[in-house]
C-alpha cells in the first residue's frame, strides 16, 4: 500500500501501515543486493525476516534503521517517507529502538548507563528517566544490575541489557538483527520465548532478521522468507495481527 508522497499527519498513521518497503534495490559495486523488494509492516505486529546468509535480511534492516540508503525505490514509517534514493533520515530522527548480534553495549558505562542513553538522546533527564530506566530493567528481569559494568555480566544479561535499551524510550519501531545468536541454545530458547511475550506486551512493531525458522516461528505475526535479495514469499502465523487494509 503506498500513500501518496503528500499525504502526511495523523490521518495517515491511523490507516498506513507501520512500514512500507516500496520497490527498494540496492547494489555493492555492481553487486545487487536487494532486487525491488516490495514489504509492509502493519503497526503493532512483528514481522520475521528469514533466510539463508547473505540473501540481505541485514542490508534491508539497515535501510529501516537509517544506516544505509537505498539505491532506489522508498521507505515510508506511518506514511512518511524516510529513505529514498534521494533522502535519508536520520537514524536518531527515526524513533527507533534496536538490538544486534553482538550486544553493542559500551563497556565503560554501567548498566543503567546504557539503558539510559537513548533517554538522555532524547533530553529525559532526572527522575523521569530513573523511572523509565528501572521500568525497562524490571521487565528484562536485570533490576539488581543496575551499577554492573557489561563484562561482569553474562551473554545472555548483556542482551537483556541490549534489550532494555532498545525498548526504554518507548519507539515506535523495534529492529533486531540475530540478537540471540551468539548465545548458546537452551539460553537461545528461553531468551526467545520472553521476547515474545515481552513484544507481545508492548505491541510495538518489530522487525526480527534471523536465519532460525524456529526462531521466527515463536516470536513473529509472519515471517517474511528472503533469498537472493527478493522476498520469496510471506507467511502469517498470527493471522489476528494483521490488519485488513495491508496486502
Ligand atoms: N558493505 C558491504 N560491501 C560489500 N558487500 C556487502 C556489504 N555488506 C554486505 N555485503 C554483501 O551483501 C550481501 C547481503 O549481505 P547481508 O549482510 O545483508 O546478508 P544477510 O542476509 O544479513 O546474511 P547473514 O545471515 O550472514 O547475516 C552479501 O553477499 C554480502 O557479502
Ligand atoms: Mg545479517
Amino acid at each position: 500500500m503506498i500513500i501518496p508522497a503528500k499525504s502526511s499527519g495523523n490521518a495517515l498513521s491511523r490507516t498506513c501501515p507501520a512500514i512500507a518497503i516500496h520497490q527498494v534495490s540496492h547494489f555493492f559495486g555492481s553487486n545487487p543486493v536487494l532486487n525491488h523488494v516490495n514489504l509492509t509492516v502493519p503497526k503493532g505486529t512483528i514481522l520475521a525476516l528469514l533466510g539463508p546468509s547473505g540473501c540481505g535480511k541485514s542490508t534491508l534492516l539497515k535501510m529501516l534503521a537509517g544506516l544505509l540508503n537505498p539505491a532506489s525505490g522508498e521507505i515510508r514509517f506511518d506514511g512518511e517517507i524516510v529513505a529514498s534514493g534521494s533522502f535519508s533520515l536520520p537514524p536518531e530522527k527515526r524513533n527507533l529502538g534496536m538490538a544486534f548480534q553482538d550486544y553493542a553495549l559500551w563497556p565503560h558505562m554501567s548498566v543503567r548507563q546504557n539503558v539510559a542513553f537513548p533517554l538522555q538522546m532524547r533530553g529525559i533527564k532526572g527522575q523521569a528517566q530513573a523511572e523509565k530506566v528501572m521500568a525497562a530493567l524490571e521487565r528484562v528481569g536485570l533490576a539488581d544490575f543496575v551499577s554492573r559494568r557489561p563484562s561482569e555480566l553474562s551473554g545472555g544479561q548483556q542482551q537483556r541489557v541490549a534489550l532494555a535499551r532498545a525498548i526504554v524510550a518507548e519507539p515506535r519501531i523495534l529492529l533486531f538483527d540475530e540478537p540471540l545468536s551468539n548465545l548458546d541454545r537452551d539460553l537461545r530458547e528461553s531468551l526467545c520465548e520472553e521476547m515474545a511475550v515481552l513484544l507481545r506486551q508492548l505491541g510495538t512493531t518489530a522487525v526480527y532478521v534471523t536465519h532460525d525458522q524456529h526462531e521466527a516461528r515463536a516470536l513473529a505475526h509472519r515471517i517474511a522468507r528472503m533469498d537472493k535479495g527478493a522476498i520469496a514469499r510471506i507467511d502469517t502465523i498470527d493471522p489476528s495481527a494483521v490488519s485488513p487494509f495491508v496486502a
